[in-house]
């Protein structure tokens, strides 16, 4: 959407929380308050975006890295009126606004869309989001005519009794004709309850001023709900979770227990993969079709391939290819290229490597800083030997190798195309190729030994 702009209002203390750090600064899903209300501003065409900030002021701005970000300090919190009219410089008369909250971090762009369109089609000076809740205790009330038409707007500690058991509230998100908020911010007054510059005043002032004024009833209470506490915020958590969960699930993929998944609103997941019970799926996650997640996995940064199974692992940074074989409890550490077909077995932990199409991992192997090519069947209890203390050497493995039970490879070393290391040895120099490297002591038999 053009011609719009979006004001963030993020000066308040949030003393409930009590923390050291400004409360917008705490993370939903990973991502600070702030920041994904600026994500969602951005996301609906507000490209320049206000932030007005007071209690620990240079802490947000250093948090908050987006260049079509503006900071405007707030020094004393007098208001929500007061907060907007700090940004007015910011208003262009020939754009609309949105206002925003930093502690408000639900708040969907479709939403926001759908109020700009609403406050388009019908010409509004002002449009509002209100709505319907059983205990409209504390918020703003929305005062209608018997008709129906807005009145205004009355905050809940200068309500009568009989404006009290209104049951549709403001959400406080807005949408003005920037022009009359503009106007609306040059009259505003503090002669309430709280002695407050309230910025929903501006929407009789507008309405008196000519214009028409009205409020787009919301379905989804749950995207208004402020965080004032870490008990909220905990909230706040579980609503965004259980909304990720039911997109994917909704897309086609199979969530076996959504109690107990938690993966983080940047992760893109293929049709028909099933995510069995506690993953944790974070970053830029990206799972293909048919996959098997879980149980018990994190995945971090990883890129999955169709058709491949993950179990009791976790794997970072890292890619797999299609129809791989992650687990029980293998650890896949940051750039890790493994391809497809393969088997990564159980208490198996690459690093740094690449590993060939076909090739079997299956058990209690360390693969780390090599390059390992295709087929190659390692035998359990293999180490690359990588690090001498100092500095770290590749291993090269070529493709058909046979790696024998408990070998060590000592890098730098290279295992030429399908040789074969015998079990137990200890390899220092490079394998030719079909070679049989055997490094190790053979057997003697003491005969009566044990009598003596
Ligand atoms: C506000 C609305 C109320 C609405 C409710 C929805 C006003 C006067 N009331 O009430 O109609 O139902 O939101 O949640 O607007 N802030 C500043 N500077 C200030 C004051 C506030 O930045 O001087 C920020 C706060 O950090 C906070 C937000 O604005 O994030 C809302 O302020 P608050 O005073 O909590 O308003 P509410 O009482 O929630
Ligand atoms: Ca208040």
């Amino acid at each position: 959407m053009e011609n719009l702009k979006a004001i963030i209002l993020a000066a308040g203390e949030g003393t409930r929380m009590k923390s050291k750090i400004p409360k917008v600064l705490h993370k939903v899903m990973n991502k600070t308050m702030v920041e994904r209300v600026i994500e969602a501003a951005q996301g609906v065409g507000a490209n320049q975006v206000a932030v007005v900030v007071g209690h620990k002021a240079g802490m947000v701005k250093d948090a908050v890295k987006n260049e079509k970000v503006f900071f405007v300090l707030q020094e004393k919190q007098l208001g929500t009126g007061h907060a907007v009219i700090q940004a007015i410089d910011f208003i262009d008369d020939d754009k609309d606004i949105i206002i925003l909250y930093g502690d408000t971090p639900l708040i969907k762009q479709e939403t926001l869309k759908s109020l700009v369109e609403f406050h388009r089609s019908e010409n509004n000076g002002v449009s509002i989001i209100s709505a319907v809740v059983d205990d409209s205790a504390g918020y703003g009330h929305i005062i209608r005519d018997e008709k129906g038409n807005f009145i205004k707007n009355v905050e809940y500690k200068d309500a009568t009794e009989e404006e009290k058991k209104v049951k549709e509230i403001n959400t406080g998100i807005y949408c003005y004709k920037g022009s009359k908020l503009k106007e609306a911010l040059g009259k505003l007054k503090n002669d309430n309850a709280q002695g407050e510059y309230y910025l929903p005043d501006t929407l009789e002032i507008i309405l008196s001023a000519g214009n028409k004024v009205n409020a787009m009833n919301a379905d989804d209470v749950t995207e208004f709900s402020g965080v004032n506490s870490r008990i909220q915020l905990s909230e706040a958590e579980a609503i965004l979770k259980s909304r990720v969960n039911r997109m994917h699930m909704e897309n086609g993929i199979t969530i076996i227990d959504p109690a107990q998944t938690y993966i983080e609103d940047s992760v893109k997941i293929g049709c028909d993969t099933i995510i069995y019970p506690g993953c944790v799926l974070e970053g830029k996650t990206e799972i293909a079709e048919d996959c098997q997640i879980g149980p018990y996995t994190k995945l971090s940064n990883m890129k999955i391939g169709n058709g491949t199974k993950v179990q009791f692992s976790t794997a970072i940074d890292s890619q797999v290819g299609e129809n791989t074989t992650v687990g029980p409890y293998a650890y896949i550490r940051p750039n890790s290229k493994i391809g497809n077909n393969i088997k990564v077995g159980d208490f198996v932990e690459v690093k740094n490597s690449v590993i060939g199409d076909g090739t079997k991992i299956s058990h209690l192997t360390y693969i780390g800083d090599s390059d390992v090519g295709q087929n190659i069947n390692f035998g359990c209890g293999t180490v690359t030997v990588n690090y001498d203390g100092k500095n770290k050497y590749r291993t090269v493995i070529e493709d058909n190798v046979f790696v024998g039970c408990n070998a060590n490879l000592i890098a730098p070393v290279t295992l030429k195309n399908g040789s074969y290391v015998a079990a137990g040895s200890t390899i220092t120099k490079d394998v030719p190729e079909k070679a049989l490297a055997v490094a190790r002591n053979r057997q003697t038999n003491l005969k009566g030994w044990t009598k003596k």
